[in-house]
This record gives C-alpha cells, structure tokens and sequence, in this order.
C-alpha cells in the first residue's frame, strides 16, 4: 500500500509501473538555464513596458523568487518521506532536481530584472514583507506545519492529513498558483513582450504540468487503496480549501493590476482560476465546481499544443535540452 509505514525499496516485481513511465517520461524533458537569454527583456524593460506593467512583472517576480524553493522543500519533507513507492521516489528525484532548475531560473530572473541589489533582496523577501505574496506562502506553510510532527502515518488519521498536504501542494500549490503566474508571462507574451521570460516559462509550464500528473496519480492510488478516506467530507473540504486559494490568488491579482493594466483584469483572473481550479478537481476524482471557460485564448494554446514559442529559435517540445543545446549565454551579475 502506497502509504503504509514499512519503507519499500524493492523495484521487482514493480508495484506501480505508472511511476516509473513517468520518471521515464520526465528524463525527456531535460533543460539547463544555459538555453536562457534575457538580455531582450531587459531593453523591454526599460524601453517599452509602461509603469503599470511593470508594477505587476514586479510582483511576478517577487513571487518567482522564493515559490519553487517552497515546493521543494514540501517535497523533500513531506512526498518523499511519506508515499511508499520507490517508483515514485525516481520521480521525485526529477522533480526535485526541475525545482532547482527553476529557483535557478528565476535567480537569474532577479538579476536580469533588478539591477538594484537592495531592491533583489526585497524581492527575495517578500514573501514575509509584500502582503499579497505573504499570503501565498502562507498559505503554504499553513498545510506544510500542519503535517510537519508527522514522523510516522501510522494511523487513518495521519495518512488523510497527508493527503490533505499533497492535494494542496498538486491543486493549488503548482495547480493554481503558479497556473496564474503562468497566465500574465503569457498575457505578455502575446504582446510580443519578455521573450526570456517567455521561453523560460515555457520550459517550467511543460515541467510543473507534469509535477502535478505525478501528484495526481499518487491521490488516484490513494483513492483505489484508501476508498475510506474520500468521503463527502473530505470533498467538501478540498472544495473549501480550492476556494481559499483562489481568494489568496485574487488578492495577489488585485496587488498585481492594481494600477490596472488593459488586456487583463481582476475578473478575467477569476475566471481563468476557476477554469483551473475545475481541471484539478476533475484529476482527483472529484465534481467540478465553476463550469467556468477559459478566458483566456493565449492559454488555450498551452493546452493542447506543444510549446512553440515566436521569439524562439527552437521548439520546447519534449525533447533532451543538453543534446540540442545552443550557444552559451552570459549572465552578467552587474548588468
Ligand atoms: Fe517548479
Ligand atoms: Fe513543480
């Protein structure tokens, strides 16, 4: 059983053979931030995005600097020590090392954007220090020390607060949270704006889609070993807790458009996280709840198509990054 308490190493006879496709799978779409360049952004940014954009691209990256280092320490803490799979624990170790590439990323996001060295530690900081990022992590660290004495699931009660803490890292966490980070870079995107950023995302969309699928089919294990614990309950209870995230985003979004920006509004986020928050459900099993449509047509086309970009000079389709890898771009920390 995927969450029993006696640790299971043996891969013959393999137990869940879905994991270790998906381990498989993951090797396929290997990167490093070498294929990185935002030297175009930075003319963007100083020569072309207006104020008000840039009061949001500012809280973006406030955002991006500490929420990948967050996921993978609920990862490390929590999935590894608590699924009973060594198949999934493969995965893990790819996911692990995607989130380093992605703190990686948007370290160098940091330097590239904010030239000020005060101004990159505010960035930093802000998920103590800017109240709409604050929220975020909070949030997060509210279902990561809700299960952080657990040593051991060696009870009913034990294992479900667990799920509780994959389900919130799966759908909200990676599901919804970063799904709307995803949508402004994409917004911009579609105005010919950011292509470093552009390109990046698109790695990172590709990676975290399959993070959550990981995740998700984890719960579905859950759900076949554990049917108890999927009660009225529980799903009122991963509505609310959908919902709340949600409120967290949009105060986020209201912070971020604050000074509005055309194209996108407060209304249209909703939506869009709505949209989200009902393919979440729907992967773990459960009813929709919004019936909401994507808003958004330049997300549409990070569902279902490979992840062609305009400015780019390659396909991000899945692919090995190292074996088609491109020239080297320069990072320079006093840019
Ligand atoms: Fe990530
Ligand atoms: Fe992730």
């Amino acid at each position: 059983m995927i969450l029993s308490t006696e640790l299971d190493l043996t891969l013959r006879p393999m137990k869940y053979p879905q994991f270790f496709k998906l381990y498989r799978d993951s090797q396929k779409n290997i990167w490093t931030t070498d294929e990185l360049d935002f030297s175009v952004d930075f003319e963007h940014l100083r020569d072309r995005i207006p104020e008000k954009e840039a009061h949001m691209i500012k809280r973006l990256v406030a955002f991006f600097a500490t929420a990948d280092n967050l996921v993978a320490h609920n990862l490390v803490l929590n999935f590894y020590k608590h699924v009973n799979s060594p198949e999934y624990r493969m995965f893990l170790g790819k996911q692990l090392y995607d989130e380093m590439l992605h703190v990686e990323t948007y370290l160098l996001l940091v330097d590239n954007y904010i030239p000020d060295m005060d101004e990159r530690k505010e960035a930093f900081d802000a998920y103590k220090t800017i109240p709409s990022v604050k929220k975020k992590a909070d949030f997060c660290f509210k279902y990561m020390d809700s299960i952080d004495q657990l040593d051991k699931l060696d009870a009913d009660e034990k294992k479900l607060q667990f799920l509780k803490n994959m389900i919130c890292f799966a759908a909200c966490v990676e599901g919804l949270f970063f799904f709307g980070s995803f949508a402004y870079v994409y917004f911009l995107r579609n105005k010919g704006l950011l292509p470093g950023l552009a390109a990046a995302t698109n790695w990172i969309f590709r990676d975290e889609s399959m993070h959550i699928e990981g995740a998700m089919q984890v719960i579905s294990v859950i759900r076949q070993e554990y049917p108890q614990f999927f009660t009225e309950m529980l799903e009122a209870e991963v509505r609310r807790m959908m919902e709340e995230a949600i409120e967290v985003e949009m105060n986020f979004c209201e912070d971020a458009l604050a000074m509005g920006v055309a194209g996108i509004s407060p209304v249209l986020m909703r939506q869009y996280l709505e949209y989200c928050a009902d393919q979440r459900l729907v992967q773990m099993g459960f009813q929709k709840r919004y019936s909401s449509k994507n808003p958004f047509p330049f997300m549409v086309l990070q569902d279902v198509q490979p992840l062609t970009n305009f400015f780019e000079k390659r396909v991000t389709e899945y692919q090995k990054g190292l074996s088609t890898k491109k020239e080297a771009i320069v990072f320079d920390e006093a840019f």
